[in-house]
């Protein structure tokens, strides 16, 4: 099997590759990547890179596919003359076009399945979408046979009129493709060899054959950013609609972004406006509020997640109850029925079960036993401007609010901590810690500074 993903995608008007660009929280070629592991082994798969090829090779070794160079990007035929060598011992060869991504192996199955049983040199599989405008079109010459497939810009007025469309996706015999590859010519708008050219070429001796698709949102490409902005919306939609079969609550589901490989339970509610992204599980029962960003995160089972907390690349236990407006950084490992509240932001932070730190508090490079209570304000200072230090904090331990805590420090088991403290030194199990001024009271300073008498005194 060959991927075609070596073009730049000049119409995207970006730096970026164009397989690189993103739909569903996956680059374009990773969709099509993965849809052909489920037809052919992936050692098996090609894929023809060119443009930016070593972050694109990235993506094709990470996924355990080949890539093959294509040093210039001469069209879609030179793509595959590219690859001549490492495909031609194959009898029969799929070539799929990396901004194809919706495609389903059942479709690509169909037209493998298809190409075999009628024996063709060369399959197309084709589509009849609303509107054809930007893609070849496909010119029958009667039943299954194609005559032809011209290119928008090169239609004839009389083939103004086709509308079935060349989806980019096609089976060949390596036979006679690579016995004729070197016949196509750059006598083209683009002067580039057209991969689909071949159909007008075999097809004066062989077999060349249109399947259509019976869904044409399967191959629609992604040439501009609107293209590629109505993809995503798909995706994510189809993606929307099956764990709403599965159980999912999503109120409002055209305004949420929710990832491809996300998982989420049956019973969790997720309200309007949330994203919920990467490798992100959610477990059952939870409500995931408006305004809520999870990534990479696990999140178990009854869990809230009040309006407009940012979640990555953290885990939190059953039960928990997170925000509004919490801000749980990487490594936020977050116990059992936990609370983390209001402007509460956690790095590093581990919280056990039962623990509260319910407002304005930063929790950095920490480690907290189950049952403690972290008072309003509270702020681990775990950095000294060079170095990253832990705060400990034991089982059942208060911190009153407003407290700083200059790591390293640790706070034993059940001891106090006084409000407004700043704790340089380990508080021992039960004991009670002071690091404050302690009050001073002036009687009767106020009354005398409104009548003009007041001294320092
Ligand atoms: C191509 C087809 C068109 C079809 C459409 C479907 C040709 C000439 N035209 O047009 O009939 O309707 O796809 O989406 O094939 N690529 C390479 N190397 C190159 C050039 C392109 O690997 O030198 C790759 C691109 O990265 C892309 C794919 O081939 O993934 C298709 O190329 P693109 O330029 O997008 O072709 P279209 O103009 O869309
Ligand atoms: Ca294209």
């Amino acid at each position: 099997m060959v991927i075609m993903a070596a073009g730049k995608g000049t119409r995207l008007k970006s730096n970026r590759a164009k397989v690189l660009h993103e739909i569903g929280g996956r680059p374009l070629l990773a969709h099509v990547i993965r849809a052909a592991q489920q037809v052919v082994p992936a050692r098996d798969i090609y894929v023809v890179i060119g443009h930016q090829a070593e972050n694109v090779r990235a993506v094709v070794e990470a996924m355990g596919s080949q890539s093959v160079l294509q040093a210039e990007q001469r069209g879609t035929g030179h793509a595959v003359m590219s690859a001549r060598k490492q495909v031609f011992q194959y009898p029969n060869i799929l070539v799929l076009s990396g901004d194809v991504p919706l495609i389903r192996p059942e479709t690509i199955e169909q037209v493998r399945d298809f190409h075999l049983a009628k024996k063709a040199a060369m399959t197309v599989l084709t589509a009849e979408p609303p509107d054809p405008s930007g893609y070849g079109r496909v010119i029958r010459s009667g039943g299954d046979r194609i005559e032809a497939i011209v290119e928008q810009k090169a239609l004839t007025r009389a083939q103004q009129k086709a509308r079935e469309i060349n989806s980019g996706i096609y089976a060949f015999a390596t036979g006679p493709l690579f016995a004729n590859i070197d016949r196509l010519t750059t006598d083209n708008s683009q002067g580039e060899f057209y991969l689909t050219d071949m159909a007008a070429l075999l097809g004066k001796k062989n077999k060349v054959l249109a399947l259509k698709a019976g869904d044409f949102a399967e191959i629609l490409g992604a040439n501009t950013l609107g293209e590629l902005a109505a993809l995503d919306a798909l995706l994510r939609a189809r993606k929307s609609s099956q764990l709403m079969a599965e159980g999912v609550t999503i109120y409002r589901p055209e305004t949420c972004v929710i990832d491809c490989e996300v998982e989420i339970g049956a019973d969790t509610v997720v309200e309007p406006f949330v994203q919920i992204l990467g490798q992100t599980r959610v477990g059952s029962g939870c409500r995931i509020r408006s305004f809520s960003v999870i990534s990479n995160s696990i999140i178990a089972a009854d869990v809230t997640v009040r309006p407009g907390c940012i979640i990555d690349q953290s885990q939190i236990a059953q039960g928990a109850l997170l925000g509004p407006y919490a801000h749980l950084r990487p490594g936020s490992e977050i116990g059992e029925g936990a609370h983390v509240g209001n402007f509460v932001e956690t790095k590093k932070a581990r919280l056990g079960r039962g623990t509260k730190a319910n407002h304005l508090t930063y929790l950095g490079d920490t480690e907290i036993g189950a049952g403690a209570n972290i008072g309003a304000g509270t702020i681990t200072c775990n950095y000294d401007g060079k170095n990253k230090h832990t705060t400990v904090i034991e089982d059942g331990a208060f911190v009153g609010s407003d407290a700083t805590l200059v790591a390293p420090v640790r706070i034993g088991k059940g001891a106090y901590v006084a409000a407004g403290s700043c704790i340089t030194d380990d508080v021992p199990a039960d004991a009670l810690a002071f690091g404050r001024a302690r009050q001073e009271v002036k009687e009767g300073w106020a009354k005398r500074r409104r009548e003009g008498k007041a001294s320092d005194k």
